[in-house]
């Protein structure tokens, strides 16, 4: 018998739900951003965040229902995104996963974010299972991960700072670029001189793969502001090329020679900056040259979405980590941590 699992996800600007079969088959996955209505303010606004999870919650998970051409009768759990993230973002998706348990009777799967970025990689290579080395980076974190198994995680690299996400967001704004910055900035890129602005590359002393992107940020907002002062057009392009050479070759260095390190030979990408087309084509070519297989998201699945919250949920369900209506939200949480601990 197969097992279908009904994914919520709301932990920042998308309200998302999917029904997933065996953690690896996809029957719906429906995502509603909120991106048009935090543009005017250059970011996601918690509160507006919380509210139109609230009004879109219900219908997407419909959707999904219906676009999987399932009643809950057909499901065998409901996963749900219970950390980290936006506090408030998180409540509206656990209270209602909560509500579907409680009335549904059935068994309540809590599911860690970036977990679930990694799972999304199952659903698009069937072939891949743990053991693996997994770089995660999204808008709030950037980590070296290593994949024991479906439901063991260590974190072996990780930003001092900023995440890799939020330095592409950061930066972007300051080139007058719209919100969400990362992947306007991979746009605004294609054409410029990568090698316009030298930019810092910190290394962490006894701590060879973790980052720090905070000085990097520091240096962009610096540049274009003494460039106003005088009066002077800092070339968009120009910039823009250089943060993503930049960012992607400090991502890529770190991560290759963790793999040689620790002597994994599979490797993965995970996450909202996983899109970045330099970051993508650098890796590529990196593991080719030293033999490793990589696999990449397709880019409908590096974003935020409630299938991959089905595919991990599917692993953490026949792992046995399960919650009780107890179950809170928690704005932070280490990857490697269960709920039940
Ligand atoms: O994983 P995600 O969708 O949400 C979080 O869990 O944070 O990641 C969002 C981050 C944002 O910082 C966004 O700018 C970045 O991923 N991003 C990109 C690209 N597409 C999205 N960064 C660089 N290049 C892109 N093409
Ligand atoms: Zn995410």
């Amino acid at each position: 018998m197969n097992t279908k699992i009904l994914a919520i996800e709301s932990s920042c600007d998308e309200t998302a739900a999917a029904v997933v079969e065996d953690g690896r088959k996809v029957l719906s996955s429906v995502v509603a951003t909120q991106i048009d209505k935090h543009v005017v303010f250059g970011g996601v606004v918690p509160e507006i965040a919380s509210r139109l999870h609230t009004e879109s919650i219900s219908i997407v998970t419909e959707q999904a229902l219906c676009e999987a051409e399932c009643t809950l009768s057909d499901i065998d759990a409901i996963a749900v995104t219970a950390a980290p993230g936006l506090i408030g973002a998180l409540l509206v998706g656990v209270g209602f996963a909560k509500g579907l348990s409680f009335s549904s009777g059935l068994p309540l799967v809590p599911v860690h974010h970036l977990r679930g970025h990694i799972a999304a990689n199952y659903l698009a290579h069937p072939e891949l299972e743990p053991p693996f080395l997994c770089l995660v980076v999204s808008g709030g974190h950037s980590h070296i991960v290593e994949v024991r198994s479906y439901t063991e995680m260590k974190v072996i690299g990780r930003t001092r700072d900023d995440a890799a996400g939020e330095a592409f967001d950061k930066t972007a704004r300051s080139l007058g670029l719209p919100y969400p910055g990362g992947v306007h900035l991979d746009k605004a890129a294609q054409g410029g001189n990568p090698d316009a602005y030298k930019l810092p590359n910190p290394r962490i002393d006894g701590a060879p793969y973790d980052f720090s992107f905070s000085g990097l940020k520091t240096a962009v907002i610096n540049t274009i502001h003494n460039a106003q002062q005088k009066g002077e057009e800092i070339p968009v392009a120009d910039m823009a090329a250089s943060v993503r050479k930049s960012i992607s070759k400090i991502l890529t260095e770190r991560f290759i020679k963790c793999a040689q390190d620790t002597g994994y030979k599979t490797l993965a990408l995970a996450g909202g900056v996983s899109a970045n087309s330099e970051l993508r084509s650098r890796m590529t070519q990196a593991c080719e040259k030293y033999g490793y297989k990589l696999y990449v998201p397709p880019l409908s699945l590096c974003g935020d979405n409630a299938a991959m919250i089905g595919a991990q949920g599917y692993y953490e369900l026949i792992s046995g980590n399960t919650a009780d209506l107890s179950l809170n939200a928690k704005a932070s949480m280490e990857i490697s941590k269960s709920f039940n601990d």
